[in-house]
């Protein structure tokens, strides 16, 4: 079986490109579950109870979230009531919401685990104890286990793959919104990419329009940093497992834009 994984989306240019490539997706890699990770779907600033509907309308089974979990204050009506919207589990305890969701689909139960890291990032739990705790749980009732880690330091990402390896079917990087080109089944079965990257703007920076970027650079103001328009992209991975030792054998990265356009 397969799964298929699109990161980071950003704002309705990434919302486009979901509704326009998932069925294209789904058809060529038809995918068991299909996950995406929605913490910049609102605006490039959270998820709202409507896009997390329309994701799920898109095609995907579990949106995922991020650092940018509370930017958009739609996701407090919305979270505790969707099953399938997690956000990173090792939040502080009292947080909104929840860190795994499970999802089956043909006699195939999958557990889906978010987490954060916490180098460059916000202080939070741990994310490898979070890690061992949810594992620990997921395994009584899932035999694919697959972790999204939002996280920014390349070493954090790996030092998750290398802990987990064996473990979980799967970690694969978010955050960063540029996918790296690391790939790779790990010794013992779990596959693994260090940042899947994002699905939206082409021409921005990590989806931002450039000049603002530029300008806080260069001057350290504060600036408003909107989602850009022009030509746009998409970024996944699919990941082929083994059901019944819920082991990953292939881990592919996906890749659409004007530089790497969509084939059949
Ligand atoms: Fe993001
Ligand atoms: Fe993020």
């Amino acid at each position: 079986m397969k799964i298929l994984f699109i990161g980071d989306v950003v704002g309705s240019p990434g919302r486009d490109m979901v509704k326009e490539y998932l069925p294209k997706l789904k058809s060529k890699y038809k995918p068991t579950f299909t996950i995406v990770n929605g913490e910049n779907a609102a605006g490039g600033k959270g998820i709202t109870g409507k896009i997390y509907n329309a994701l799920l309308q898109a095609g995907a089974q579990v949106v995922t979230l991020g650092n940018h979990t509370w930017d958009n204050k739609d996701i407090f009506d919305c979270i505790d009531k969707s099953e399938y919207l997690i956000r990173p589990a090792n939040f502080p305890e009292g947080t909104p919401g929840r860190g795994i969701t499970y999802v089956t689909y043909q006699g195939i139960h999958m557990a889906v685990i978010n987490l954060q890291g916490r180098t460059f990032l916000p202080a939070i739990d741990c994310p490898f104890r979070a890690a061992d705790h949810l594992i620990e749980h997921a395994k009584k009732k899932a035999s694919v286990i697959f972790v999204d880690f939002h996280a920014e330091a390349t070493s954090e990402k790996q030092a998750m793959g290398w802990y987990l390896d064996g473990r979980v079917t799967a970690v694969v990087g978010t955050h960063t919104h540029v996918q790296t080109a690391d790939n790779r089944i790990l010794p013992n079965g779990t596959a693994y990419i260090t940042d899947v990257g994002m699905t939206g703007p082409y021409d921005g920076i990590l989806g931002v329009e450039r000049e603002a970027v530029i300008k806080r650079f260069m001057t350290s103001l504060p600036v408003r940093f909107e989602v850009t328009s022009g030509r746009t992209q998409l970024n996944g991975v699919v990941i082929d497992v083994d059901v019944s030792s819920g082991r990953a054998k292939k881990i592919q990265p996906i890749m659409i834009n004007d530089d790497k356009p969509y084939f059949e």
